[in-house]
């Protein structure tokens, strides 16, 4: 069993990332923190009662290298930083849910604040295995990718060959709550979501630059990507619709097929997908439709799993050369 840290135990994906680990056959929970400890497990999520009970410590790094080989921060941006830096260098493999390490160091610092670890920051590899399968498994320190990004690019990936770049993207997404992590906000309050549908952040959200960077590196070209987030009175789930122009009349169910026939996570429907059919998993669905040479495009995940928890257990998997699927959840919360 490898020994594994959790830090930032109290969180959404921190709490999925105890479900998954709990039942996994080659991780052992050894280390579980938030910022200000004092406290048990159950004490914090009393719906893991009876299952796994440990002490809630105080985040520290050197504690951390004791009792662990590999760190899941689920974070804050910034936080995490702080954390990996240390345990990179004490010899702790670290998989990171921030954004700390998804972005190269120009478009982090435009969007969101100095870098701390530029060193380590050179070495990271972003975690979509079926971009960089190969290389997450040669990798100390793997940055989880955002949630609305994981489902986009998948759903673009197959057809950056096909896109006329000299038209913009259009990305329309929506997010259940869980996307804004634990923290109260006007936004997030019952009263202004309840049976409420918003956008936030159009054009302005940090998921744009990350989607826009990871195509540009996957396929040399550069897409003009219009994002438009939208909240919704959900807990967790996550669709995007994009919209583009396409060079040639291309047949789109054929091409994600051929693409994606390898991948045991993305699963290509025939009709369009829902949310609810890939909550509680690791899938990513995705159905397209072309008229003449627009493309539509429509994919779903789990926010706080294929957006974060389930995919970066799929990561450590891959980091420590288990099997990628081990202990990662496949029946979705249906009904
Ligand atoms: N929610 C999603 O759908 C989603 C999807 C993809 C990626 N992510 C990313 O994953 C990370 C975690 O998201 P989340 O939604 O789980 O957030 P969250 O619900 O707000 O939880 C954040 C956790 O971080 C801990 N924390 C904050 N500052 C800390 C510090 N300095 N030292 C130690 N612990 C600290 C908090 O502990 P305390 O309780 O002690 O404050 C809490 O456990 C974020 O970077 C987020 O952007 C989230």
């Amino acid at each position: 069993m490898i020994p594994v840290a959790i830090v930032g135990a109290s969180g959404y994906t921190g709490l999925e990332l105890l479900k998954i680990l709990i039942k996994h056959p080659e991780f052992d929970i050894t280390y579980v923190a938030t910022s200000s400890g004092n406290a048990t497990v159950t004490e914090l999520h009393p719906s893991l009662t009876g299952l796994f009970e440990a002490k809630v410590e105080v985040a520290d790094a050197k504690e951390i290298a004791k009792h662990a080989k590999l760190a899941f921060l689920a974070l804050p941006h910034r936080a995490s930083m702080g954390f990996a830096k240390e345990l990179l260098n004490l010899g702790v493999k670290v998989v990171d849910l921030s954004a700390d390490y998804r972005l190269e160091l120009e478009t982090y610092e435009k969007h969101y604040c100095p870098h701390e670890d530029i060193e380590h920051l050179k070495e990271s590899v972003y975690g979509l295995p079926e971009m960089y399968r190969e290389e997450i498994k040669k990798s100390n320190l793997v940055a989880n990718p955002g949630c609305y990004p994981t489902a986009a690019i998948l759903g673009l990936l197959p057809f950056l060959d096909f896109i006329d770049e000299s038209f913009p993207i259009f990305i329309d997404a929506k997010t259940g709550v869980s996307g804004a992590g634990k923290k109260c906000t006007e936004n997030t309050h019952y009263i202004s979501i309840n049976e409420n549908i918003f956008a936030y952040n159009p054009w302005k959200h940090r998921h744009e630059p990350e989607i826009a960077e990871k195509l540009r590196l996957k396929s040399g070209k550069t897409f003009d990507i219009n994002f438009v987030p939208h909240l919704l009175p959900i807990t967790r789930g996550e669709m995007i619709d994009s919209y583009m122009l396409l060079k040639e009349e291309i047949d789109p169910m054929e091409v994600l097929k051929e693409y994606y026939k390898e991948e045991e996570f993305v699963r290509i429907f025939e009709n369009p997908v829902d949310m609810k059919s890939c909550a509680g998993t690791n899938f990513c669905d995705i159905f397209a439709k072309r008229r003449d040479k627009k493309l539509y495009i429509n994919s779903t995940v789990d926010n706080i799993l294929r957006g974060s928890s389930s995919q970066a257990v799929a990561n450590a998997n891959l980091m420590c050369g288990f099997e990628e699927n081990l202990a990662i959840p496949t029946i979705a919360y249906v009904p």
